[in-house]
């Protein structure tokens, strides 16, 4: 049987680790594309020469031009530019913006029928340009963040008390920043709410530092941000796509009215298969999560409407 073909776009930190998950699980070929060609090139090279001693079946492509990844069945944005001293948030905004609309314009004029995955900052404005860059229906466009937001939550949890991550499940909701919602209603450990097993102020805690979680590795690394986590979740997304395994995770999402909100991308459950996403799973939220989803929102939608005036 053929393998999949997935185009990786940055071989950045996240995407040269993504492309290596993704060899690891065996989910398809990679083409690594980079602006810098040769740095997507050596990277693609480390990565085929560790596949004899880790049994790799695939392999990885490096380049820069865009006609290597023609047909692709997804394709994972990850390209971006970090932000730098005496650059504002809007800046920031702006570049990637450019970088996105270039890249998801090259991309899919090759491979029309793929699904796009973004992972570049600020997630759901970028998934926002992706969708009107590149006219796909809406369920081919969904942005990575919750599933790395609640991968977060359920590690800090179990740290706290002392059991596997994997006893541990939650569900980080809203916009990748510091306005995401983490649903403790939807927090629990072997099917108890945390709510009963920890304390509010350890629980707030928790949720601060999940909050915050991104930002914390970032002064630590000094440069550059988190990218095994971040990686690992592309790579759930990617495997629930192709092994169209109906997967419920939180993806970035363009609503359609549910959970009260139209016309923007947003962190809610959805169900990832082949069709990409086929559904988003409505939960019913607490008062008090609804209202901080109602100002995730709004500061999404504060970024889309500058994206407007740019499109
Ligand atoms: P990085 O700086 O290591 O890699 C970015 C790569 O993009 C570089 O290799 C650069 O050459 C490439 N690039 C820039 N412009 C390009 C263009 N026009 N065409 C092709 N390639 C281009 O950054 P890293 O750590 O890999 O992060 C990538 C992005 O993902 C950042 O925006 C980061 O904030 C975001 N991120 C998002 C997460 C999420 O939860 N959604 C988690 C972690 C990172
Ligand atoms: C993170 O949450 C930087 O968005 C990135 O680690």
């Amino acid at each position: 049987m053929p393998q999949s073909k997935i185009t990786i776009i940055g071989a950045g930190n996240v995407g040269a680790s993504l492309a290596q998950q993704i060899l690891a699980q065996r989910l398809g070929d990679v083409v690594l594309l980079d602006i810098d060609g040769d740095l997507a090139r050596g990277k693609a090279f480390d990565l085929n020469q560790s596949g004899p001693v880790l049994g790799y079946s695939g392999c990885v492509l490096g380049t820069s031009d865009y006609p290597d990844t023609a047909g692709s069945e997804i394709i994972v944005i990850t390209s971006g530019s970090p932000r730098k001293p005496g650059m504002s948030r809007d800046d920031l905004l702006k570049i990637n913006f450019e970088i996105i609309r270039t890249v998801t314009n090259k991309a899919v004029a090759v491979s029309p029928e793929a699904m796009i995955i973004v992972v570049t900052n600020p997630l759901d404005a970028m998934t926002y340009t992706a969708l009107k860059v590149s006219g796909f229906p809406k369920h081919r466009v969904a942005g990575m963040a919750g599933i790395l937001d609640s991968s977060r939550l359920r590690h800090f949890i179990a740290e706290e008390l002392k059991v596997s991550a994997q006893a541990v499940e939650a569900m980080v909701l809203g916009g990748h920043g510091d306005e995401m919602v983490p649903c403790l209603p939807l927090t629990r450990m072997a099917g108890v709410p945390v709510a009963k097993l920890l304390s509010s102020e350890k629980l707030e805690k928790i949720i601060t530092r999940t909050r915050h979680g991104g930002g914390e590795i970032v002064k630590l690394l000094r440069s550059g941000s988190a990218y095994y986590a971040p990686a690992a979740s592309a790579a759930g997304m990617v495997a629930a796509v192709l092994r169209d395994e109906k997967a419920v995770m939180p993806c970035a999402a363009w609503l359609m009215g549910e959970y009260g909100h139209k016309d923007v991308f947003l962190g809610v459950p959805v169900i990832l298969g082949r069709r990409g996403v086929e559904r988003i799973v409505e939960i019913e939220l607490e008062q008090k999560d609804e209202q901080a989803l109602r100002r995730s929102a709004e500061a999404v939608r504060e970024l889309c409407h500058q994206i407007d005036g740019w499109l």
